[in-house]
């Protein structure tokens, strides 16, 4: 007789894809101990408990003030590697068989880290990653939004020699105050390169900062997205543009965009039609990797194994991949809920 799986195992044995997620997100307290100690830099804190009890956000701010900090650890292209290595490492162990990493260059090159310092580490390990763990991936150029466009335009010029391992660039950092039109020149240049473009927009603020990066940015995915639920008109556009929304359950939680996961507007946008996915975003500072994040917000909403099936399977149709390998995967999951639904 066939066995049948927990939720928790369905979870776990689904291919998935994971479509937001910050590579300096990833930093383990662990990890960030270990490289500080070889290149002699100073930290805060003095054991992994007191770094994870600073770990008590109560906005986006609060957290990403905390995230700069320690990403300042990272000095060496060996950092890079070794920071993408532990996460693709992490991943394997979850059947995440196709990932796309956001970096954000400008926390390292305004402190004088060069950016191919920075690409040439995360990319080798994404090239051992492809040949020693089978995970496929792309890597997506994040602007800081708190910063000028100027700033943008100079980080774009130091990725054009880097073009053939970037696929795409995104917008981060600190949302309200910094809306999407403050960069609609940088993206446009952007596109004429041949970038792909996402945005994050509506995890803190509103509807419009959402409707300016589909209309000005032209973006092809949104990132968190979540106050597009206050606007009837917006809901509809992303239905019918079939506009992928890469969702952060636990993000949210943590960031306090939602105070408690069962209020998490993941089921609703679905059932309005959205094409939703979900992703850990910064999974070392928010308590969870992406079989977390399914199982955490499974539960508060009580998806059932189908919602599961619906959401690994958007993960690749909102995904980057050649329409090929595509194909190959989106299969895998068909195959997968065929036989353990
Ligand atoms: N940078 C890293 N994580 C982020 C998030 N959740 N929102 C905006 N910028 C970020
Ligand atoms: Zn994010």
């Amino acid at each position: 007789m066939k066995e049948v799986k927990s939720l928790e195992e369905f979870i776990k044995g689904i291919p998935k894809a994971e479509l937001h997620l910050h590579i300096e997100g990833t930093f383990e307290p662990e990890l960030m101990f270990e490289i500080a100690k070889r290149n002699h830099v100073k930290i805060k804190y003095s054991t992994v408990e007191e770094i994870k009890s600073a770990y008590n956000f109560s906005n986006l701010q609060d957290f990403l003030d905390i995230y700069y900090a320690g990403a300042q650890v990272l000095l060496t292209e060996q950092d890079f590697y070794d920071l993408t290595w532990a996460y693709l490492e992490k991943i394997h162990a979850e059947n995440v068989i196709h990932t796309e990493i956001f970096f954000d260059p400008q926390t390292h090159t305004g402190r004088g880290i060069k950016f191919s310092t920075v690409i040439n580490g995360i990319h080798r390990a994404l090239e051992d990653g492809r040949t020693k763990l089978g995970i496929n991936s792309k890597l997506i150029m994040c602007f800081l939004r708190h910063l000028d466009e100027e700033s943008a335009f100079k980080t774009l010029e130091n990725a054009i020699e880097f073009k053939k391992w970037i696929d795409g660039v995104g917008l981060d950092s600190s949302e309200l105050g910094h809306p999407p039109s403050k960069f609609q020149q940088v993206f446009e240049q952007a596109r004429r390169q041949g970038f792909l473009t996402v945005a994050h927009a509506g995890e803190e603020g509103p509807a419009e900062y959402i409707w300016e990066a589909l209309n000005l940015l032209k973006i092809s995915r949104i990132d968190h997205g979540n106050n597009a639920l206050n606007d009837e008109k917006l809901l509809k556009e992303l239905v019918n543009k079939k506009m992928p929304l890469t969702i952060c359950p636990l993000s949210n939680l943590k960031l306090q965009v939602v105070k408690d996961l069962k209020e998490h507007p993941l089921k609703k946008l679905m059932d309005h039609g959205i094409l939703a996915t979900i992703n850990s975003d910064d999974p070392a500072y928010f308590g969870g990797y992406m079989v977390e994040n399914y199982i955490a917000i499974s539960k508060a909403l009580n998806l059932s194994k189908e919602d599961i099936y619906i959401l690994a399977k958007n993960s690749f149709i909102a995904s980057f991949l050649e329409e090929e390998v595509k194909k190959d995967m989106i299969e895998r999951v068909d195959r997968y809920y065929k036989e353990n639904k």
